[in-house]
């Protein structure tokens, strides 16, 4: 088996979520240190659970709320403290929020979901560059989505502009800091199989019908894909990338 990350610690926030636990797992089965990073301690400790750390290294989590610099300060300290180091980060706590036409769209709905999306990034690229400058340098991953800076949906103001903006941080704070050692890229997927993908009272069989006529690739992804290019974006294979956001979509906005 290929150990592309034996021996790194990875921090991944939105820990206890679908992409979060599928990602981890293929860190942990490169040798990885995982630890998940999220608000509720019950979904990291369930998800937690789900991972088998079969590349020797350890899975551990670490509550944080992503909008609180505090907060995100002190999960990096921990990280640190825990496991001597921050190698890799894949920044991918997100909410997608309610919809509506902008002209109804309630402002704190608007707030709530540019906070943890947009924010969220920002504050925890922030205080991961800050450890990792320090430290020799690193590797980010953002998760941003093809809905912003690819594709355009009607009613999804907030959740379009919070990961558009994502992708254009990402382009900043990569020219910011590669000459500090630290690459910094994002994945843009299309829909992905988590409760993310469904509309609201949507079946499965519903979604999956409107994702066969919406996507080339004919479904959803499985979250594993979405893991694969993550973990590319991560390791030394893509070495000589920077700024980049990777589109994994089927095809959607080809
Ligand atoms: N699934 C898709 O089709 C798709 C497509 C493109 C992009 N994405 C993006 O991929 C990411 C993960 O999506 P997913 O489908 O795996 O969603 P998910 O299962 O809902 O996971 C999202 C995670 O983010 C965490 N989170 C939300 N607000 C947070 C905060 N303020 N601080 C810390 N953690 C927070 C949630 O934890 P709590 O519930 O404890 O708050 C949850 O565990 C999101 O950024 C999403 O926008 C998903």
């Amino acid at each position: 088996m290929s150990a592309r990350f034996d021996g790194k610690v990875v921090l991944i926030t939105g820990g206890g979520g679908v992409i979060a636990v599928s990602t981890a797992q293929a860190f942990a089965d490169q040798g990885a240190t995982v630890v998940l990073a999220g608000r509720t301690p019950a979904k990291l400790a369930e998800a937690a659970g789900r991972i088998r750390p079969t590349g020797g290294g350890e899975v551990d989590r670490v509550t944080v709320d992503v909008t609180d610099s505090g907060q995100v300060a002190a999960m990096v300290d921990e990280v640190v403290r825990r496991h001597g180091g921050l190698h890799v980060a894949f920044n991918n706590a997100g909410v997608f929020g309610t919809g509506a036409p902008v002209a109804d769209l309630d402002p704190d709905a608007w707030t709530a979901v540019l906070e943890v999306n947009l924010t969220g990034v920002f504050l925890t690229m922030k205080h991961e560059i800050r450890h990792m400058r320090a430290h020799g340098g690193g590797v980010i991953v953002n998760m941003a989505s093809n809905i912003g800076a690819h594709v355009r949906r009607p009613g999804m103001a907030a959740y379009a502009a919070s990961k558009a903006a994502v992708s254009a941080l990402t382009r900043t704070a990569a020219r910011d800091h590669i000459g500090d050692g630290i690459r910094i890229n994002a994945v843009s997927p299309g829909a992905s199989d988590t409760p993310m993908s469904y509309r609201p009272g949507e079946t499965r069989a519903d979604r999956d019908a409107r994702i066969a006529s919406a996507v080339p690739a004919g479904r959803v992804s499985d979250p594993a894909e979405v893991a694969a290019a993550v973990l590319w974006l991560a390791s030394d294979d893509s070495r000589f990338v920077v700024g980049h956001d990777l589109v994994v979509d089927g095809g959607a906005t080809s």
